[in-house]
């Protein structure tokens, strides 16, 4: 049979407007010239065309032999058309660099793309989501709380360490503050509370009662310790109450005597494990008091925290730990300068010497513009004196950016100008390019020089973070983490509703507080209008950072199923892109029904 003949009973396998015998695709050269030839438009070359078919038809005849016949079977046929579909998939769904190429002069962002899904044997809970922004450095999930002074002190730190991400801690605060807080994410011990709050013998019931309501305390069992700290007795919630009201703490604890406490060295290793061998050990006992040798009173832990982090550990992801059994933290470094405008060199040196001095794990050199001297100055100093230490730094957009940032000596680099949910920078300074563009220009850098990029900013969904990690490395969020009840700040109601402030470190309120070097300013300058390039906001609270992460990394892991990525460098080679026009922007939310609940989560 040949090949016109081939066409008309095998019209299935009608490619560019030629028919082709099934029967081609088996052989290596009859495919070359299929694939070679598929995508040209022959029509408008008839001379070319002449010639293709010829070549068919001499290819064509040792296939007409006998053997060869036997082999024209429909299931043949099946076989052989997925080339030919897969070679459409190609032709529409491109890979990042082709895609990005394709639709040069127009910048892009995550709602204008949408991935294309591909043969997957990856269920989502198998994907892993781990990464790294070093060699040091390795996380459980690619997720990086921002560091603005309402997401990232210790407690979110601590929330993001133990969930396998990374917090890191703002530097709105003073140096000393700054050094304290990284020390409170490595020293912490899960399940031990290091600073409980204590009562002294000599307090009156009634002045408890009255301290609870104040600070609104949910708790009122308390250990009683003297002015140097030594434990002397234990004050049981059953005796706060307003009938012993005029009665010392001394005359209704549990005496020193009495109580079963646990030495420090005992339990520090695995605190959880001990409590849980306590609480079974000493039955109608709720709280576990740990002391030192001197008896000084070193912390608490409740058989209720037992019961839920027990419970929790069975869900929850590996907490990301340094090579000690910490817990990981960040903290954000400022550019300095001194009084006559230079960098204060020596100032920045100390700081992060103390912050190493708390193993710190990772500074991240955090500026609005980050491709400029001050900022290749600051990474290279850190870069000279700590050469084991991960540095961050940013922000940048370009590939020269990046290139000029992994010179100076960083690891990681930070990609977002003017993204942000409290950012004005794009409608200030006219500057910054949507992010997905932003990413992936970055990332030719990024591959040339070995650094990892982490997406900053913009991101309001999850499928926004699989779509950031088909590209760069990690994430980070603010605003998806700002109403968590671990982030800073006071929770505040209206109107029946509540939430937390968040806002930009560009906003006037943030640069007054410390920020302005950040971007290009001195926060004591009044004699400058200084132009604020973000916003004061409030975000509705939204439970803790566990509920939320879970969400996100679900999502995440979603994402790496459709596509079949087992791992996230998986995920970055198989991606590929496809435009959204507004009306599938549309079609990618819910709508035409009226929403009864948008909950996205079992939870
Ligand atoms: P999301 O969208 O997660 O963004 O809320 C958080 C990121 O925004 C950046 N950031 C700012 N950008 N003006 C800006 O242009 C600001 O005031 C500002 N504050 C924070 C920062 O990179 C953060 O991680």
């Amino acid at each position: 049979m040949g090949i016109w003949e081939s066409a008309r009973k095998h019209p299935k396998l009608i490619c560019s407007g030629i028919a082709l015998p099934s029967r081609f695709a088996r052989f290596p050269l009859s495919q070359f010239l299929i694939f070679r030839f598929s995508t040209f438009p022959l029509s408008r070359f008839p001379h070319f065309s002449l010639f293709y078919f010829s070549l068919l038809s001499i290819v064509d005849f040792p296939l007409r032999s006998a053997p060869f016949r036997l082999l024209r079977s429909r299931q043949l046929m099946t076989k052989v058309a997925t080339p030919f579909l897969a070679d459409a998939d190609s032709e529409f769904y491109l890979p990042a660099d082709a895609f990005f190429r394709a639709n040069l002069p127009t910048a892009l962002t995550f709602d204008d793309v949408s991935l294309a899904t591909l043969y997957s044997e990856i269920l989502p809970k198998d994907a892993d989501t781990s990464t790294s922004l070093s060699d040091a450095l390795r996380l459980q999930i690619p997720i990086i709380s921002s560091d603005m002074d309402t997401v990232t002190e210790s407690r979110m730190a601590i929330a993001m360490a133990l969930n396998g991400g990374l917090g890191l801690i703002h530097y709105n605060m003073s140096a000393k503050e700054q050094v304290k807080e990284v020390a409170r994410v490595k020293r912490h011990i899960h399940g031990l509370i290091q600073d409980p709050i204590t009562v002294t013998p000599d307090q009156l019931i009634g002045d408890l009662l009255s301290m609870i309501e104040m600070k609104r305390f949910a708790f009122s069992t308390f250990p009683v310790v003297d002015p140097q700290g030594i434990l002397t007795g234990l004050l049981s919630g059953n005796v706060v109450k307003d009938r012993y009201k005029t009665k010392k703490v001394a005359e209704v604890m549990t005496p020193r005597a009495q109580l079963i406490t646990e030495n420090e060295a005992a339990v520090a290793k695995d605190p959880i494990t001990a409590a849980d061998h306590f609480f079974s050990a000493h039955v109608g006992l709720n709280k576990m008091l740990v002391i030192d040798d001197a008896g000084r009173l070193r912390g608490l832990v409740t058989i209720s925290d037992i019961e839920k982090i027990t419970n929790e550990l069975k869900s929850r992801r590996k907490p990301a730990r340094d090579s000690q059994f910490r817990l990981v933290v960040g903290a954000a470094l400022s550019p300095v300068r001194t009084a006559s405008g230079e960098l204060d060199r020596n100032k920045i040196l100390s700081h992060v010497g103390h912050l190493v001095d708390e193993e710190l794990d990772v500074i991240a050199v955090s500026t609005a513009h980050g491709h400029t001297a001050g900022v290749g100055d600051v990474v290279k100093l850190v870069r000279g004196a700590f050469p084991d230490l991960t540095i961050i730094a940013g922000n940048v957009t370009s590939a020269a950016g990046v290139s000029f940032l992994a010179d100076c000596g960083a690891n990681a680099i930070k990609i977002g100008q003017g993204p942000g949910s409290i950012c004005t920078t794009r409608i200030v300074a006219g500057v910054g390019i949507p992010q997905l563009t932003a990413l992936h220009v970055a990332s030719v850098a990024a591959r040339a020089k070995g650094v990892k990029l982490v997406a900053d900013g913009g991101i309001t969904k999850s499928g926004d973070i699989v779509k950031a990690l088909s590209i760069g490395d990690a994430v980070i969020c603010g605003g998806l983490l700002a109403g968590c009840r671990e982030a800073p700040g006071e929770i505040m109601e209206i109107s029946g509703k509540v939430y937390k402030q968040y806002r930009g470190m560009g906003s006037l309120s943030a640069m007054k507080a410390g920020s302005a070097a950040r971007y290009g300013h001195d926060k004591n300058d009044s004699s400058q209008k200084v132009a604020a390039e973000g916003i004061e906001a409030l975000k509705e609270v939204s439970g803790s950072v566990d509920d939320v992460l879970g969400n996100l990394i679900g999502g995440v892991q979603s994402g790496m199923g459709y596509l079949g990525a087992a791992n996230l460098a998986q995920l970055r080679s198989k991606a590929r892109f496809i435009r959204v026009s507004p009306a599938g922007q549309k079609e990618a939310a819910p709508h035409d029904v009226i929403e009864v609940s948008t909950r996205t989560s079992s939870a």
